[in-house]
């Protein structure tokens, strides 16, 4: 029901109504309310962001041997991620050739073979039709086959061992698009002259939220002081410390976007503090030595003596903080969207570091930690929120404010992270792409 005065909010773009408003000289930056709500937006990003941008699909080391697979669904398809037995990382639909049944049913695991339940067509780990039921049905040059294999995502590669997907042919490299980012999924990758690996196991959880919404959360140092109240009473009554003299962060193009904090104590392998115990120092030490050694001294300093939140559009974020936590975000439903949450370790870290990096993480980031529920809570009242302004057409009550810093970095290439100069760089390009003619 549309309702006297008040607009229908079927159309995507709204014709004369953008998704951002921004005045530069005035210093404002809007972002329509209908972005996180209207079902015909989250309809037009399965295809123009889902469907061309590349996207965080997982970590090689999470299907580290041959056989190894897990299913993992992506802008909302569900497709099989495996290593193939010679070794090759590749990415399939779930979806059989046949008659469109997932093939793979369960989670993860090793196989060398998937047989889809249904009429038992079985596929190898590179794809191929290997075997059916009485294939005298069909043609006896087996040409068949070749064109009955599972279907591959059309582009995949690596960056720094993790993984990206698109499904536009067409679209440029993976190191295009990543520009400027991969120099940080670098970083994250040097940790360890071992090399890194995803730890086993998955938090996965839900937020009652648009995707944005969570993206927006990660890139705000602006919510910290008043929304994690919590956990800074807790930091001071258990004698944590920080000299973080302030963080900057830098749009990288394509929607990507870092912060970077220094003087950020207690991150695990390199910074030493007091709830770590003094059994960690050593350890500490000696891997800071290392790094060093490895590597210019620039080089080891960034990862050594710098936190970074990294977010790689459209659904990869990066939290190379105390610990290195891996979140995918996953839309469900406007209003709705998965979170999977994997931490990221050395590959040779001793179990007494690993244990204390993986509760450091949990209890900060973890779903059940000092900082995520605060942050679920706030997404998820402003879901509600936007839900009740709905249609109202008065003067900027269907808007966001996302202004805060607009005076000092409108050149947008340094920003303060207590700002929101990364939430803008964000919206500037979703809006792009949702708003591109070429796009319809
Ligand atoms: S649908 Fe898979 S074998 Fe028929």
């Amino acid at each position: 029901m549309v309702l006297a005065g008040i607009r229908s909010e079927t159309a995507l773009t709204g014709a004369a109504e953008p998704f951002t408003a921004e005045d530069a000289a005035a210093g404002i930056f809007r972002v329509h309310r209908r972005a996180y709500r209207d079902p015909s937006v989250f309809a037009a990003e399965r295809d123009r962001i889902w469907g061309r941008c590349w996207t965080y699909l997982g970590h090689e080391t999470e299907v580290a041997e041959p056989g190894d697979y897990l299913v993992r669904t992506l802008g909302g398809r569900e497709l099989i991620f495996l290593r193939d037995v010679h070794g090759q990382v590749r990415a399939f639909l779930n979806s059989c050739p046949h008659r469109g049944t997932a093939v793979c049913r369960e989670p993860a695991g090793n196989a060398r073979r998937f047989r889809c339940f249904y009429h038992a067509w079985t596929f190898d780990t590179e794809g191929r039709l290997v075997g059916l039921p009485s294939p005298e049905a069909y043609p006896g040059d087996d040409t068949f086959r070749d064109r009955l294999g599972l279907r591959p995502v059309p582009r995949l590669e690596v960056a720094h061992g993790f993984v990206f997907v698109c499904f536009d042919p067409d679209a440029s490299s993976l190191a295009d698009y990543l520009g400027d980012a991969a120099f940080y999924l670098g970083l994250v990758a040097d940790h360890s002259d071992a090399g890194m690996r995803v730890v086993p196991g998955l938090q996965q959880y839900r937020s009652r939220a648009n995707w944005k919404l969570g993206v927006e959360n990660a890139m705000d140092g602006y919510h910290f002081g008043p929304s994690h109240i919590t956990f800074l009473e807790y930091l001071k009554r258990t004698g944590f410390t920080t000299s973080d003299s302030g963080g900057r962060g830098r749009p990288l193009g394509n929607g990507h976007v870092v912060g970077i904090q220094n003087g950020h104590s207690g991150r695990i392998g390199f910074d030493w503090e007091p709830r770590f115990g003094e059994a960690e120092r050593g350890r500490i030490e000696e891997n800071r030595a290392r790094l060093f050694a490895r590597m210019d001294g620039e080089r080891a300093s960034l990862i050594a003596d710098y936190s970074r939140t990294v977010f790689v559009f459209p659904n990869l974020l990066l939290f190379d903080i105390e610990g290195i936590s891996i979140r995918q975000l996953e839309p469900v439903a406007p209003d709705l969207t998965d979170i999977r949450a994997l931490a990221l370790a050395p590959a040779d870290e001793p179990p007494e570091a690993l244990d204390l990096r993986l509760k450091t993480l949990v209890s900060f980031i973890g779903p059940g930690g000092l900082a995520t529920p605060d942050d679920l809570e706030a997404q998820e009242a402003i879901q509600r929120a936007i839900a009740a302004t709905a249609g109202d057409t008065r003067p900027g009550v269907d808007w966001n404010d996302v202004s805060r810093g607009m005076a000092t970095d409108a050149a947008g290439d340094d920003v303060r992270t207590i700002d929101e100069g990364r939430v803008r760089a964000f919206w500037r390009h979703w809006a792009s792409l949702m708003e591109d003619p070429e796009g319809a």
